[in-house]
């Protein structure tokens, strides 16, 4: 590549002697080590070094710890666990042949709070970082990194690790250059409160600060973010959208929250970016956001001015929103600000603010608990993400589903769910096509029938009450009849229904 495309981003002299092709910094790699990347969620990911390490490991498989945000775009993650490059990997995922992995066991898989990762490297419980690989917009002069599309643990990484691999990515325009807003808490015991109080509030400098002598190697690229998966919303999602912003105006109605409501978030997947959609017919204007991912419905609802301002760690377009992004940065400067993800995470934050949380589940029972991460109780999805982190701790926990899956072959209303990310404790709102049931203030017994009849689906509902019944004989706080709760997932498995 002609350096004069990449020269006027390295604004340092110094260290333009280290730009080198990828297969050779990918040489500085070691089997098992543990290594730090840059992307969140499809955003932000280093591109080549990823294909590089798979080029690597075939004469001499790495089996390296891989940190990153979250999930990887390019198929990475996917290529990164066939070829042999990846032992063990946290704190999210959202492949499908890495997920095949991990559930034959072939990579560990740690399923991590979203902002746990960079409070545990800090602590040493996890295994220091060797090389941390970052994806850039440019380099400064004083050789702080500028991240791209998302923020994620980059920052930790680079506070962490022994050596720090940058991508320059010349498909990632500069005008992201501000958009960022980088603070790390201290170290405990000396730890003070986040000076965070409000959504759009900037509270550190603008690019990861680095001494500019761990910068082992520069590569450079021109591959955009791997456009987003999302699927546009369904009949269904429109419903579920419904029936959360008639809940969210009979908030404001009961006077429990202003018209601008509390700031919300949104999870991952089309479930959720469908009801985010759902609020461009609502009457709410003015509304904020403190979430981890901006996804499309984000982006349209600032540009609609129903989002006043977006607060988050990435930004994960579709190809066409990815456009109409990057052409308008300027417009969105003032009103969008990507954080770490320990930030956009943080507990004390995510209480301070009293977040109204948008997460979806795989399936709930008839009590509150709530599986997002594990199909049939055994197989891992995709990760737990940030989704407990603003549950817990939000002031709204509320989840969301289709009543069904697999044709109908699987309902996600089930007697117990069999695996618990979100305890009946950390469990505000259900909702479904069909409804929305409201626990607050109810007790398990109260809830089973509310959950029944207004989120399953009609076709599962009869069996549902008649175990709720029959569990009722049997007594106690929150009733069941054990040897027979789980067998709605032990009949899909062996009848492949759970009718
Ligand atoms: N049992 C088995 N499979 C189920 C299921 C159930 N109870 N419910 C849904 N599924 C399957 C769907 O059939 C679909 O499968 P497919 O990909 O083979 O078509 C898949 O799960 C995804 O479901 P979909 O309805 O498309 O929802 P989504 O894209 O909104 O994703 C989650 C849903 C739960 C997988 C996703 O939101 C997630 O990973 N959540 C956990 C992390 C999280 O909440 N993060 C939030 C902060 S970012």
């Amino acid at each position: 590549m002609n350096p004069s495309r990449y020269t006027p981003r390295i604004r340092r002299g110094d260290l333009l002697a280290k730009v080198m092709p990828a297969a050779d910094a990918a040489r500085l790699f070691q089997p098992g080590m543990t290594v730090g990347m840059s992307g969140f969620t499809r955003a932000g990911d280093a591109k080549a070094l990823p294909r590089a390490l798979v080029e690597r490991s075939r004469t001499e498989p790495l089996g390296l710890t891989l940190i990153t945000g979250a999930s990887l775009g390019n198929d990475s993650d996917g290529l990164m666990a066939e070829a042999g490059v990846l032992a063990r990997r946290l704190p999210f995922q959202a492949d499908a042949a890495l997920r095949r992995k991990i559930n034959t066991g072939e990579v560990m898989f740690i399923d991590q709070h979203l902002s746990d990762t960079a409070e545990q490297l800090r602590s040493g419980s996890l295994p220091a970082i060797d090389i941390a690989v970052i994806e850039a917009v440019a380099i400064r002069a004083d050789g702080s990194i500028v991240p791209t599309m998302a923020v994620g643990n980059s920052a930790s990484f680079v506070q962490h690790a022994r050596a720090v691999v940058v991508e320059l990515n010349l498909a990632a325009p500069l005008a992201l250059e501000g958009l960022h807003d980088i603070y790390l808490p201290r170290a405990r015991p000396e730890r003070t409160p986040i000076p965070l109080t409000t959504p759009g509030q900037r509270i550190g400098g603008t690019a990861i600060a680095v001494d500019p002598a761990r910068i082992a190697a520069i590569v450079v690229t021109d591959s955009p973010d791997s456009p987003s998966t999302v699927l546009p919303p369904d009949e269904g999602t429109a419903a579920i959208a419904r029936h959360v912003v008639a809940f969210l105006e009979g908030e404001v109605a009961a006077g429990r929250m202003g018209p601008r409501l509390l700031p919300l978030q949104a999870g991952i997947g089309t479930i959720a970016n469908a009801v985010l959609h759902g609020l461009a017919q609502s009457s709410f204007r003015g509304l904020t956001m403190y979430s981890e991912v901006l996804q499309d419905s984000a982006i349209a609802l600032l540009d609609s001015g129903h989002l006043a301002l977006a607060s988050a760690s990435s930004i994960t377009l579709s190809a066409d929103m990815h456009d109409r992004f990057v052409h308008n940065i300027e417009r969105y400067r003032e009103r969008i600000v990507l954080r770490p993800q320990e930030i956009s995470n943080h507990p004390e934050i995510v209480r301070r603010l009293g977040i109204i949380g948008l997460n979806t589940a795989l399936e709930f029972d008839i009590y509150g608990n709530v599986n997002s991460t594990h199909v049939g109780g055994t197989h891992m999805m995709n990760g737990i993400g940030g989704s407990g982190d603003f549950a817990r701790n939000g002031e709204l926990a509320i989840f969301v589903s289709k009543s069904d899956a697999k044709g109908g072959a699987i309902s996600s209303v089930v007697p117990m769910v069999a695996h618990v990310d979100h305890t009946e404790h950390d469990v505000d709102v259900l909702v479904t096509e069909w409804g929305l049931a409201d626990l607050r203030g109810l007790a398990p017994r109260e809830r089973a029938p509310l959950i029944i009849e207004r989120c399953a689906h009609p076709d599962y509902r009869a069996a549902l009450h008649d175990y709720f019944g029959r569990a009722l004989l049997r007594g106690g706080q929150t009733p069941h009849v054990l040897d027979e709760a789980l067998a709605w997932h032990e009949r899909y498995r062996n009848a492949g229904s759970m009718r």
